[in-house]
């Protein structure tokens, strides 16, 4: 089902299955209509199924990045980037590795330079040269979080450190063996990088994750809820199965 709502589209299916497979299916659209597009990408467990199918894609031939340009959102700060719980880890295990990307034009921020400000300005300016981000895949934090832009971020931050939430350091401790061993902080996009994308993918799935969704996209706009913001870019899909969706489907009934 697809509902328009403040602006935004929201997409709502079934099963995590049909939302990962439709967020590859944009991004295969929009590599086919730009093969140099520049992309946006996230971590986390819920884009996994996504990078499955664009894989998939890539094989059956229906997609070809080889000039495909791409962003990650954020890195954990002091993790190697050949550590399983690093992002670059994760990218080059679920995409990186399996497709025909090219080196050069794969991007995430250094979590080990001994200066994280020369990186986030590096970064900033890298995505820059770039020209805009074609495609921007989000997922989202149990609160609110989108990249690592935490709550009570700066609106105008572009690439930043952060300092980890405690709440997220609770949510990804699920990954390491205890939660001391989550890092406490990371580099991250802002939300100025993520509002110049000229499209935004959201996606969400699980019951979990069913009140951060209605407070994004009924609540206010606030920097309490960072994924809020997203009310005000001018093309955005939020992709919700119905887990996720649970809380706003009564409320886009009655519309
Ligand atoms: C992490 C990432 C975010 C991600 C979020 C949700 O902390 N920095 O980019 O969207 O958490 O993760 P998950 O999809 O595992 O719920």
């Amino acid at each position: 089902m697809r509902y328009r709502h403040k602006g935004m589209t929201l997409q709502i299916e079934s099963t995590y299955e049909a939302i990962s497979q439709t967020a590859a299916r944009m991004l295969v659209a929009q590599i086919t209509l730009k093969n140099d597009s520049v992309i946006g990408l996230p971590t986390g467990s819920t884009p996994e199924g996504m990078y499955a199918y664009l894989v998939k894609m890539a094989e059956e031939h229906i997609v070809d990045f080889r000039d495909v340009v791409t962003f990650n959102l954020d890195e954990y700060l002091n993790i190697a980037s050949d550590d399983p719980q690093s992002y670059t880890y994760y990218m080059h295990k679920h995409l990186f590795d399996q497709v025909n990307l090219q080196a050069k034009n794969t991007h995430i921020p250094s979590g080990t330079h001994s200066n994280a400000d020369e990186v986030c300005q590096a970064y900033d300016i890298s995505i820059f040269q770039h020209g805009k981000i074609d495609m921007q895949i989000l997922g989202i934090g149990n609160n609110g979080h989108i990249g690592f832009n935490e709550p009570d971020i700066k609106f105008e931050a572009g690439t930043h450190l952060v300092t980890l939430d405690a709440e997220t350091i609770r949510a990804n401790a699920r990954f390491f063996k205890t939660a001391q061993e989550v890092p406490k902080e990371a580099i991250s996009i802002g939300i100025r990088n993520i509002m110049q994308a000229k499209k935004v993918v959201l996606i969400a799935s699980g019951e979990g994750k069913a009140e951060i969704v209605k407070q994004m996209l009924f609540g206010p706009i606030t920097p309490k809820v960072p994924a809020s913001i997203l009310q005000l870019h001018n093309d955005v899909t939020i992709l919700l199965d119905q887990a996720a969706a649970k809380e706003i489907l009564p409320l886009l009934s009655i519309q």
